[in-house]
């Protein structure tokens, strides 16, 4: 098989996309866009524009692509997946409908609802039902989640600690804080317990799921600060045990697959379950319908086997599982080198040294906010690279190799979480 594939996006997550698509033997030309200086180095520039689809119809017939592997939430939701299927182009990624189970998440819960998927109990609130709104918070215990209903790029939740706290952020949602994306809100009970991440790499009914993962997403050290789109991941997280996974299939994933399908809108893609794990049991705190970021760099910096083929399969309806020799293949953690000031304002544009020195110690260095300048590799985002250490004996020498190779690099405001992987490392003493 020589699959010839276009991978859409620029982030971390799309750079381990990328080397796990281009180390795959079924893959033969890759092409990237709007890519990052890591992903450009081993693919080709698309010279598509990824809001004009017929852009991307054209340059698929043009090259005779096989495959469009698509990173983020916004072009699905978008749309991207339909259109490129209509054309005849296969893609890995879900149509519009399915990535509803992201872009709405009251879709996500009514849906959870109805077919039985373990979650928080919730109501779901239009701006014309205010009062009403604001009468439910009244029957609720403390603390309480709001939820924008749209896509709010991670931000769009709020855990209410009292009455006036859970009010005020009513107010401020349906006030516009969030844009169209808060139009609509999800206010959903306060779950308790230990959060992972579960991937499902679906072909519309059956599906294999990756490495279990755990993203950090608070700024600071401790779980301390604002909420970020992730400071790190390791994997397999060991908190999902063989029997919790065992649930995650049967309780969330088969039944999504199933629902989805009776609806007519089967999903293919990755379905991202993000978990709530407390005594044994499982609950689902959101969907996304994309690879997460950064937990992906984790995952796939462990996964043995051919991705191209994968992706492929599902994307033509019938998973070739044979594809995947191993997604354990030993222990992995990435750590998010950011700019000083993320997730609020940063500078960027400082140039970034080091980076071949971190990979000589063994480290994966993923590219997210970076750009080429003068020849030079420098800053352009919140979250800059993802440092990756990787072991075939236990999560410590993973977390010292990643931190190993954080000490390499070196750029002006860098910043980063010092404890990335705490649990995994108190678990294990
Ligand atoms: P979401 O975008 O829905 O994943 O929410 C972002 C983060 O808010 C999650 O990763 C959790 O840490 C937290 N969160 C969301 N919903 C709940 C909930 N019902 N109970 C506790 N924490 C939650
Ligand atoms: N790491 C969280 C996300 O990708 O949504």
């Amino acid at each position: 098989m020589n699959l010839n594939i276009l991978l859409i996006g620029s982030g971390g997550r799309e750079h381990a996309l990328a080397i796990a698509l281009k180390k795959s033997k079924s893959c033969s030309e890759l092409y990237a866009n709007p890519g990052n200086p890591g992903i450009l180095e081993i693919s080709k520039f698309a010279d598509v524009n990824i809001s004009d689809h017929d852009s991307i119809s054209s340059f698929c017939k043009e090259k005779n692509l096989d495959l469009v592997v698509i990173g983020p939430e916004q072009p699905l939701a978008d749309g991207l997946t339909n259109h490129l299927t209509k054309n005849g182009i296969k893609v890995f990624g879900p149509s519009s409908e399915a990535a509803m189970l992201e872009s709405s998440k009251g879709f996500a819960k009514k849906f959870m609802k109805e077919h039985n998927i373990p979650t928080a109990s919730y109501e779901c609130f239009e701006k014309a039902d205010e009062s009403k709104a604001h009468d439910y918070i009244n029957t609720q215990k403390m603390p309480l989640v709001i939820k924008a209903d749209g896509l709010a790029a991670g931000k769009g939740v709020v855990i209410a600690e009292s009455y006036i706290d859970a009010h005020s952020t009513l107010d401020e949602m349906f006030d516009g804080r969030f844009g169209d994306a808060s139009v609509s809100v999800v206010i959903e009970e306060f779950m308790d317990g230990e959060e992972a991440s579960v991937f499902a790499v679906c072909d519309g009914e059956d599906f294999v799921t990756l490495a279990p993962s755990q993203d950090h997403k608070r700024a600071y050290d401790g779980d301390n600060g604002p909420n970020t789109g992730g400071m790190g991941a390791y994997a397999p997280a060991q908190i999902v045990t063989e029997d919790i996974l065992s649930k995650v299939n049967s309780q969330i994933i088969e039944p999504v697959l199933k629902g989805m399908k009776e609806k007519g809108t089967p999903f293919i893609g990755c379905l991202y379950c993000g978990l709530m794990i407390k005594d044994n049991t499982v609950k689902v705190v959101e969907f996304n319908v994309r690879f997460g970021d950064p937990e992906t760099q984790s995952v796939l910096s462990i996964f043995e086997g051919d991705l191209a083929k994968l992706f492929w399969s599902c994307a033509d309806g019938n998973i070739d599982k044979s594809s995947v020799i191993s997604v354990s293949n030993g222990f992995s953690c990435n750590v998010v080198l950011a700019s000083q000031g993320y997730p609020d304002s940063y500078e960027k544009g400082f140039v970034i040294t080091g980076l071949d020195e971190a990979e000589k110690e063994g480290a994966i260095v993923y590219h997210a906010g970076t750009k080429t300048d003068d020849g030079m590799i420098a800053t352009n985002g919140g979250r800059v690279l993802g440092v990756t250490g990787v072991s075939e004996v236990d999560i410590e020498s993973a977390v010292i190799a990643a931190y190993d190779g954080v000490n390499q690099i070196q750029f002006e405001n860098k910043f980063y979480r010092k404890d990335i992987a705490f649990r995994a490392m108190k678990k294990s003493g």
